[in-house]
């Protein structure tokens, strides 16, 4: 009988302290992030609380571009860009697949494969540099790559003027975005950058979450969120309201690519990538710059098991989370992944 009462004490107790913390956790991540527990940040590194996404870069200018936004939104989809006339930037980037194209590695002109895998275009304008391995500084510069690029779309500047001074309707866009009909490389550039620049995440649950819907996220994603930030150390690097320091790191999968190397020539950036931002990551698979993993879950393992070779960054380390931590933590990268948005495509000018 004594033992009965003991046992039924205990699991009182074991039952109460449990919910206790679950009901803790979603307390203490109820109240504003700047008192959330701190994170497990490593000495040197600088980071930024996660967030609400921000506005886009142009929100303010929404309706004085809306003529280049219109333009570079007909160029994007255009593969009169394009050596052979198949490709256009959407074929690597398609609305449908969140901006990527879904592949391992993209497919480009006549069937050659590129280097890397496509990355999302959503949300570029957040970040510092471009291309997995930051060799570009900004969105107009990064355009003129792909299309003078022999496995992307193989074509040459001067051509792509001489077939688009031949579309009536280009000239007439043109004069409506830049008040001038003449079309030269460096508009043309600036129209599908600032195109570009409107793309971006919808609101999360995450978000929601943030501004005061507390019912957003449910116990598993709240703990999720908690492991990002302390066990799973994945803040040290996927920060900000995008998730991306905006930095460049050697997870030690680099496979062979010397990535930032190739900008810098510094020892040390061999094999390093850029963080990609994590908003929407449940819809850009395959992942990694080179597409190696096409599940999430494979990526957590991965993560929570790697034992890491000397020299990559110290920053990764075996941090060996159970089965159901693995789940939660999943549970909240799908919570910052918002439903697609409806996009029309446009109407090519003839
Ligand atoms: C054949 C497929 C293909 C085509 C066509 C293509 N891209 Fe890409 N795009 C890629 C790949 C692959 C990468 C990553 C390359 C790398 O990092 O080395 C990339 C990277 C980018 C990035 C950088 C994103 C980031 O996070 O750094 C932007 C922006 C972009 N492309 C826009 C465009 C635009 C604009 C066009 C048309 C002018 C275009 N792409 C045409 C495959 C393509
Ligand atoms: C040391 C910095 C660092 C830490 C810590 C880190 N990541 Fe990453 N993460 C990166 C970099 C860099 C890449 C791109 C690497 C590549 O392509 O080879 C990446 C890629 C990813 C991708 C693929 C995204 C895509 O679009 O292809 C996912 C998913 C991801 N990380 C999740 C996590 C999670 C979850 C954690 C915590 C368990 C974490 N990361 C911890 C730096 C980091």
């Amino acid at each position: 009988m004594r033992k009965l009462i003991v046992i039924t004490l205990l699991s009182v107790i074991v039952l109460f302290s449990v919910s206790f913390t679950k009901e803790n956790l979603r307390n203490i991540y109820s109240r504003p992030s700047s008192a959330w527990p701190k994170p497990f940040i490593d000495e040197g590194v600088i980071w930024q609380e996660l967030g609400v996404l921000p506005p886009g870069p142009l929100e303010k200018q929404m309706d004085s571009l809306k003529a280049v936004i219109e333009l570079g939104k007909a160029l994007f989809f255009d593969t009169r860009l394009s050596g052979s006339g198949k490709i256009s930037c959407a074929t690597c980037h398609q609305p449908e697949l969140n901006w990527t194209d879904g592949k391992v590695k993209s497919i480009g002109h006549e069937g050659a494969v590129t280097q890397r895998n496509s990355p999302t275009i959503q949300n570029s304008w957040y970040y510092n540099r471009l291309f997995w391995d930051g060799r570009s500084r900004d969105l107009q510069d990064q355009a003129f790559g792909p299309i003078n690029s022999e496995t992307e779309m193989h074509s040459e500047m001067p051509e792509v003027m001489r077939k688009l001074r031949r579309v009536k309707g280009y000239k007439e866009l043109f004069k409506k975005a830049f008040g001038d009909e003449e079309i030269d490389p460096f508009v043309m550039t600036e129209a599908i950058a600032t195109f570009e620049k409107t793309i971006s995440s919808r609101k999360s649950r995450f978000d929601e979450f943030l501004e005061g819907n507390k019912k957003a996220l449910n116990n598993s994603e709240v703990r999720g969120l908690h492991l990002f930030r302390t066990k799973a150390r994945c803040i040290n690097c996927h920060n900000g309201p995008l998730f991306s320091d905006n930095q460049f790191h050697n997870r030690g999968f680099s496979n062979g690519d010397v990535g930032y190397y190739k900008v810098t020539h510094i020892e040390e950036d061999m094999g390093k990538f850029k963080t990609p931002s994590l908003r929407d990551v449940a819809r850009t698979g395959p992942w990694m710059h080179d597409g190696q993993f096409n599940s999430l879950e494979q990526i957590i393992s991965q993560y929570s098991i790697a034992k890491f070779p000397p020299g990559t960054n110290p920053l990764l380390r075996t941090i060996g989370l159970t089965d159901r931590e693995q789940k939660d933590l999943l549970a909240f990268l799908k919570a910052i992944s918002a439903p697609p948005l409806a996009f029309s495509k446009p109407v090519l000018p003839e």
